[in-house]
């Protein structure tokens, strides 16, 4: 977990557009002296960061690291709560799993599980995430809302808006949005959410959000068996793209398009998802766990269920299933 004063630095630099700031203005605003900002500068060094120091001007931060450290999201991150509190890890199981225990143990809202690597990525329907290191975006978001568990699959298709206006915002890309949770760029898979509950009666304790964005692999990195349907956004942008950026922007959309949920409730959210949504007016095949479905999506109930329509015009409600794009 990040030190406050940690934080406090990081604030300082990104507030600096790139001027230089003194160690005795640092240590002010700190609350330390000049030799604990030293020090505080050499961790950041340490991390891969680059900074200059000049005499009698100050330090600057010239080159931020590769890795999406903490410190790394943190240097230019202005929101309020989504991911002021992360915890970053090299290598883990699943961040879903950490961020059920940090849950369980009372985590602030808004803390954010971050990993370089899973190596137990989890999908839904218990399938495996491939994970690899160094190019994804793997974190899981911990969020407590006040809301009827009912409404716990809002926060999934919140989730994609935001992302789906995360990558508009950081690439030139379009991605759609596939029912439930798929985030598509021509027609393969850019990113997955997952979303977990922890519940006690009738009340949600935390909802767990796992997003995983395929962001720097390239083709020949995923098996052989992914590649016709998945992608990612290096390899359709056809340039590397930064994930601490794109991980700022999620934080920036979610948290906005959050606070808009709890002060006017679903149907805004509601109508930016059905704009994004790739799978809304067409032909599709729904396979749930015991039959198939074909039929015109219609469109999403107010509880994010989806609306599709048979031949016969049969109306059937859709809770859980993966969906087949007729013409993709
Ligand atoms: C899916 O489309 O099946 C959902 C994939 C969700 C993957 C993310 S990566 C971060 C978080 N940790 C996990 O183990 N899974 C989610």
């Amino acid at each position: 977990m990040q030190s406050e004063l940690r934080k406090k630095l990081l604030d300082a630099f990104t507030n600096s557009d790139g001027e230089y700031l003194s160690g005795q203005l640092l240590g002010d605003l700190l609350g330390i002296s000049r030799a604990a900002v030293w020090k505080h500068i050499e961790e950041l060094r340490k991390e891969g960061f680059e900074l200059e120091a000049v005499r009698r001007k100050g330090y600057r931060i010239l080159k931020t690291t590769k890795k999406v450290t903490a410190d790394e999201i943190r240097l230019g991150l202005k929101t309020k709560f989504i991911g002021q509190n992360i915890h970053y890890e090299d290598s883990v199981d699943s961040t879903q799993k950490v961020a059920l225990q940090l849950g369980l143990n009372g985590a602030k809202e808004g803390t954010i599980v971050i990993a370089e690597e899973q190596v137990s990525g989890r999908g839904r329907m218990e399938r495996p995430w491939h994970s690899p290191k160094y190019t994804g975006v793997w974190m899981s978001l911990i969020i407590r809302p006040n809301i009827p568990i009912q409404n716990a699959p809002q926060l999934t298709l919140l989730t994609a808006v935001a992302v789906v206006q995360a990558i508009e915002e950081v690439t030139t890309l379009s991605p759609q949005i596939k029912w439930p949770n798929d985030i598509l760029l021509n027609g393969k898979k850019i990113t997955g959410i997952l979303t977990e509950l922890q519940a006690e009666a009738d009340c949600i304790k935390s909802i767990i959000i796992g997003i995983g964005i395929n962001v720097n692999q390239k083709l020949q990195d995923y098996p052989q068996e992914l590649q016709e349907i998945a992608t990612s956004l290096a390899i359709e942008a056809k340039k590397e793209i930064n994930r601490a950026e794109l991980i700022r922007a999620v934080f920036t959309k979610f948290e906005k398009l959050y606070d808009l949920y709890l002060q006017s409730g679903f149907q805004p959210i509601k109508l930016l998802w059905e704009s994004y949504a790739i799978s809304i007016g067409k032909t599709i095949t729904a396979r749930t766990l015991t039959k198939e479905i074909k039929g015109k999506a219609l469109g999403i109930t107010e509880d994010g269920v989806l609306k599709l329509e048979d031949e016969y015009g049969e109306i059937h409600y859709i809770y859980s299933a993966d969906i087949d794009l007729e013409n993709k």
